[in-house]
């Protein structure tokens, strides 16, 4: 019977379905990452492991399963924590979760978007420290969200599912991507497809959702904060490294923007210095997908994906399905 490991505890709906196939299936049951020699020590010795983003799956410990490990599952839509190429040249399938994690997705993007415009973060801090000594018509104001401008960097299916629910806000919808049309969607919603300066110098608020690829390494960075409004926020919930969180702590102290709502950080889990001492930022620790079915949906995902592998049959979500005509 094959084997399986699962680099960190993960939702049990997973773990039961790869048992319930029969197949042993052990648990980093301490759920913190293993280190690099650890995971190289797994690779050449399961023939599956499901991983989680903390895990970083380089060409060494893909090259230590080379001959045994089949399959990666990863438990997250993005896997830029994984040597996709260096797998494929080992013959070794990588899969992700893509779908079942874009509604949670674009609605927590929406519940940072609003918590940072309206102030929310902030409002709580100031009722529970005793500030709230009396209503203020000056107090706490913050921006509209209904009929601004909404621009979306990034339109897959996330983007498109948070450019849906800014249709209910009577939103104006800008959106760049250079790489995916969406024509029908774009119509379907009213968004209008621009490039990203006039995204950046139109939008009220300015909300991503790309991969972390090369190209998109600090794709928003100190020449991208300066273009946009002085009124305008940022909201993050892809990777951090999409933006540069330096020139992001810069521009939030010089006021260049008016506020930034994060979930995902360069050097997670630490802030760049200075970021938590701000008050107009909301910060969260990467929590976006984290609904307790969308959890439990993402880890029996990976497990079906292991299980198609060990029959036989093509996983149902492979980033690199050129491994199975090998
Ligand atoms: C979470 O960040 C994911 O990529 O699924």
């Amino acid at each position: 019977m094959p084997n399986v490991y699962v680099t960190r505890v993960i939702p049990q709906p997973g773990i039961d379905r790869l048992r319930a196939r029969g197949y042993q299936v052990d648990v980093n049951e301490s759920d913190t990452p293993l280190t690099q020699e650890q995971l190289r020590e797994k690779a050449a010795t399961y023939d599956a492991l499901v991983t989680l983003l903390t895990d970083h799956i380089d060409r060494q410990v893909l090259d230590a399963g080379k001959g045994k490990l089949q399959i990666v599952a990863n438990v997250a839509v993005g896997y830029d924590n994984i040597d996709a190429p260096a797998a494929t040249e080992d013959g070794i399938i990588v899969t992700n979760t893509p779908g079942v994690l874009t509604e949670t997705t674009a609605d927590f993007a929406w519940t940072l978007l609003m918590a940072v415009g309206r102030r929310v973060v902030e409002g709580d801090q100031f009722f529970r420290g005793g500030r709230y000594k009396g209503w203020g018509i000056l107090m706490l104001l913050g921006e509209d969200v209904y009929a601004k401008t909404l621009g979306i960097v990034g339109f897959g299916r996330i983007g498109q599912a948070v450019a849906q629910r800014a249709t209910g806000f009577s939103m104006d919808i800008l959106y760049y991507d250079p790489v995916i049309q969406a024509e029908d969607a774009a119509r379907r919603v009213g968004a209008r497809r621009v490039e990203l300066d006039t995204l950046l110098r139109e939008s009220d608020y300015v909300t991503v959702h790309t991969p972390l690829v090369p190209e998109t390494r600090h794709l928003i960075g100190m020449p991208e904060l300066q273009k946009m409004k002085s009124t305008a926020y940022l909201i993050n919930t892809s990777r951090g490294p999409v933006v540069d969180e330096g020139a992001l702590v810069d521009a939030l102290r010089q006021n260049l923007i008016r506020g930034a709502a994060l979930d995902v950080y360069e050097n997670e889990p630490a802030p760049h210095p200075g970021l938590t001492e701000l008050e107009n930022t909301v910060l969260t620790p990467h929590i976006a997908s984290a609904s307790r079915e969308t959890r439990e949906k993402m880890a029996t995902m990976a497990a079906d994906n292991v299980i198609a592998v060990f029959e036989g049959q093509a996983p149902p979500t492979a980033v690199n399905p050129e491994v199975l005509k090998k």
